[in-house]
């Protein structure tokens, strides 16, 4: 246990602090800091602790302090480079996607950089934990757990002091008596995470807090807390697949723009660092009804194939259904290829999916939604190293979407050779390792990449001709 201790303590004003600093920013005694005890006493920052003093923004220390890093490459991007001193993380998500096998990895990661995270298990014994934890391969000897739901209990601990990180795990199991009503309930779980979080914060520990999530809303859920916290991370995935994603809602320390993608495997939470030969992994090449686009999953490029079947339609009313991307959406898509390009759709049924568990949620995934369709009515396939971006609109025209060069660099970087991007964007897409095709309809698309120039010939040739 000796290799936990980086700690330090200013002699001057007590305050603990997680690295050595030259000059104490509270108390601003030059060269007082010494390593602190093994197990300091809480009561000694106590005190200085309570009386905030003021000062100009020019007295706060400039530096940022170094972020403790949680061994998941992944994870620390989404927090903007690790855990920031005396940060409040919440950690929400449907129950089963994989809250307690994160935090647990993340323990056993920060444990590994000696720092002594201590985990408050509510929700499973403290068996159940040595067995999960023992199942992923961590070791135990590493891991401190405190098994209660007794916030009193639970904050006695924490004052014996001499842990660097906290987890609780989770705050809707969280209970003070003398509050009275049920743990979860808004009162319960609002009070006990503002006590946990000042008592955190007053010994500089971040804190890790998991919050479920449910359809029904019947428990306080994460929305009572984010004001509370300074980070909320939204961990979301379907129970039947592997895939994971970790986005950050909020983070006073880091950007919301960031993603991480896990895979659920036996023996806990891996790291996909390639999501886009993840998603791409079992493509069929040179099968009909599928396209390959580049969705934005913040201000991560990747790569994602969309499948379409369609079908002759025993019902009066067609289907038009989809798995991951937008009903809605499809619909409109459908119709636009029925009317723009006359592709009969009427009688038949339309279904779409995005392959690996993937969602598409952006308008630039409209022409690979079409070309997918309209490849699985002709049933020819499209080129295997096409990537094909761009929202569609009504008339059939296919409009710029933001962040072309990048979502390109990414194909380009995955292998593919050329790629179907609005015309209107071709202009400024030199230097890139593929050959960008500028379209300017999804007619236009159709006849260029699967032959088809459909009834209404007289559009597709008259744009073909200002191709040429
Ligand atoms: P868990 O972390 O308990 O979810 P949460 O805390 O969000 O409720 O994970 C639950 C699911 O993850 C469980 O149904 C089994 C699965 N799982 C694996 O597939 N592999 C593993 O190694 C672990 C630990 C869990
Ligand atoms: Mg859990």
């Amino acid at each position: 246990m000796s290799k936990a201790k980086n700690r330090f303590i200013c002699r001057e004003c007590g305050r603990l602090f997680a690295g050595w600093l030259g000059r104490c920013p509270r108390c601003q005694a030059w060269d007082s800091f010494e390593p602190a005890p093994d197990k300091p006493a809480v009561t000694a920052a106590a005190p200085s602790e309570g009386r905030a003093a003021a000062m100009t923004l020019d007295e706060v220390p400039a530096e940022e302090a170094v972020r403790l890093k949680t061994g998941l490459a992944e994870l620390d991007r989404v927090l903007g480079g690790g855990l920031a001193p005396g940060a409040v993380v919440l950690l929400a998500g449907e129950p089963g996607v994989g809250k307690s096998t994160l935090l647990l990895q993340a323990a056993a990661g920060t444990a590994k950089q000696g720092r002594r995270l201590l985990y408050v298990a509510g929700e499973e014994s403290a068996v159940q934990v040595r067995l999960r934890a023992a199942r992923l391969g961590l070791d135990l000897s590493s891991l401190w757990i405190l098994p209660a739901v007794s916030l009193p209990e639970i904050e006695a601990e924490i004052g014996r002091g001499g842990w660097d990180v906290l987890a609780v795990d989770s705050v809707q199991t969280l209970q003070l008596p003398d509050l009275g009503g049920p743990a979860g309930s808004p009162v319960q779980v609002r009070e006990c995470v503002a006590r946990l979080t000042a008592l955190a914060k007053s010994q500089g520990a971040p804190l890790w807090l998991v919050g479920h999530i449910t359809k029904e809303g019947q428990i306080a859920g994460p929305k009572l807390l984010e004001h509370l916290v300074d980070t909320v991370l939204f961990f979301e995935g379907e129970r039947d697949r592997p895939l994971r994603l970790l986005r950050a809602f909020k983070n006073r320390f880091g950007s919301v723009n960031e993603t991480g993608v896990f895979e659920m495997t036996g023996s806990g939470l891996g790291e996909v660092t390639n999501p886009s030969a993840f998603f791409l992994a079992e493509r069929p090449k040179g099968a009909s009804g599928s396209a390959v686009t580049a969705i934005m999953e913040g201000c991560r490029p990747l790569l994602v194939e969309v499948q379409a079947l369609v079908s002759p339609s025993p019902l009066a009313m067609p289907r038009r259904q989809t798995v991951g991307a937008d009903p809605t959406r499809a619909s409109l898509l459908a119709a636009v290829l029925e009317k723009k390009v006359r592709l009969k759709l009427y009688d038949r049924d339309v279904f779409v999916i995005v392959a690996g568990g993937a969602k598409i949620g952006e308008p630039a995934a409209d022409l690979a939604v079409a070309a997918a369709v309209a490849s699985s009515w002709l049933d020819r396939a499209l080129p295997p190293d096409l990537l094909v971006v761009g929202e569609v609109g009504l008339a059939g025209e296919v409009r710029s979407v933001g962040r072309l060069r990048e979502r390109l660099a990414e194909a380009a970087r995955m292998g593919f050779a050329q790629a179907a991007v609005p015309l209107g964007e071709l202009r400024g897409l030199k230097g890139l390792a593929l050959e960008a095709l500028g379209v300017e309809s999804v007619g236009q698309f159709l006849a260029r990449h699967l032959g088809f120039a459909g009834r209404g010939r007289e559009e597709t040739r008259s744009r073909r001709s200002e191709e040429i």
